[in-house]
């Protein structure tokens, strides 16, 4: 028995994107979909209950930053995350091994795990396969994510060889050292850089651990895009069709339609809301950078075609008199926004699958929003 299950309800026929459900204890997810992330246990700026009304399913949460703060056992002590935050629905928690390795100087690598110097305090710390896997069964995600090891780009051959090896050997040790299999599900992720042979080696092995779910990592880490889409490409080919198949840290508009037009179901990035608050929103006509001058006397709404409560109520020049007033509620209505931007995009798109038109949704949107 697994917590989470995969369900394929229907596959494009011109291309390999595909409609599904991922189920998990708390609720069902309507795939392909985008994950909004809450890496300190909140969305910023954003209130459960409207993550909620725009039909999120699933958000993610990050293991390093809650281990550092407020501390597992706490989370733990409050009934676990989802009691902890006010979420009843899914949650997906990163491993802690992609935070850590974009410490820099501050940490260090051996077989054993990571050892590094916390962000806040500078502290000193190890998060392992073990210790990765201890913090999320406390903090009782839905989905757990293997504590993996994500390459650089570039790196040579010769690097990424031994660090996905290792990563293999860390998913290893966290399939032995997750204690809670019923209610908590564990995700393994292949790496592999961008060698196509070490991307197969890379799902060989991991799939061989038969795991209910697999992501793609070290993507989207300063390569060219073609260069990624083409990685991707073969990525997708060397997974099992009935499994959910993650792409990690990916959610601008292009790379979601290109992600699911070669097969992927899932995907999370900070991208919609980091830019809500400084000013960016992503609208059906491309993006609108909120300060401009062009918009001081623009009563217009911010996507006419949006029905979120940001473009309901308020125009363009009250949202820049905010953003440059540093007003809070800037960075509400902006990530409001954002964020139901994305997940609609997802709708559409699974609608779009449904009714046999992927490729005609994508053209018109890419059309319009000037990709
Ligand atoms: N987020 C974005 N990319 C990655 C990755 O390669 N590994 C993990 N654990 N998280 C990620
Ligand atoms: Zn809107």
């Amino acid at each position: 028995m697994t917590a989470v299950t995969y369900e394929l309800i229907k596959t494009d026929k011109k291309s390999k994107a595909r409609r599904g459900r991922v189920h998990t204890p708390h609720g069902t997810i309507e795939t392909p979909v985008f994950m909004p992330v809450g890496t300190a246990a909140t969305v910023k700026a954003m209130r459960p209950d409207e993550i909620k009304e725009m039909g999120a399913e699933i958000i993610l949460s990050n293991t390093y930053h809650l281990y550092l703060r407020p501390g597992h056992q706490i989370v733990k002590a409050a009934g676990g995350l989802h009691k902890f935050m006010n979420w009843d629905r899914a949650i997906l928690t990163d491993s802690g091994g992609f935070q850590v390795f974009s410490l820099g100087d501050l940490r260090k690598i051996t077989e054993e795990g990571v050892e590094f110097r916390s962000h806040i305090d500078g502290s000193k710390h190890m998060l392992s396969p073990e210790k990765s896997m201890e913090v999320q069964n406390a903090l009782g995600s839905d989905i757990m994510m293997a504590f993996d090891e994500c390459a650089p780009y570039p790196a040579d051959r010769s690097y990424v060889k031994k660090s996905l090896e290792r990563t293999t050997r860390w998913l290893a040790r966290c399939k032995e050292a997750h204690k809670n299999t019923e209610q908590q599900s564990l995700f393994g992720i292949m790496q592999g850089g961008m060698y196509q042979d070490l991307r197969y080696q890379s799902a060989m092995e991991i799939v061989e651990m038969d795991l209910p779910g697999y992501a793609i990592g070290g993507l989207s880490v300063g390569e060219p895009k073609e260069l990624m889409y083409e990685v991707l490409d073969y990525c997708v080919e060397y997974l099992p069709g009935n499994k959910p198949r993650y792409l990690m840290g990916v959610g601008s508009p292009d790379y979601l339609f290109e992600g699911v037009e070669r097969g992927v179901d899932m995907f999370d990035c900070v991208l919609p809301t980091r830019i809500a608050r400084n000013g960016t929103a992503m609208t059906s006509m491309g993006k609108v950078v909120i300060k401009n001058a062009a918009y001081e006397k623009d009563f217009t709404a911010l996507d006419p075609e949006c029905d979120c409560y940001t473009c309901r109520n308020y125009s363009k020049a009250y949202l820049r008199h905010l953003f440059k007033a540093n007003e809070i509620l800037s960075s509400m209505l902006l990530t409001n926004h954002n964020l139901h931007f994305l997940v609609n995009l997802m709708k559409g798109i699974r609608k779009a699958i449904e009714e046999d038109r992927f490729a005609e949704y994508k053209r018109d949107f890419y059309n319009k929003y000037g990709i």
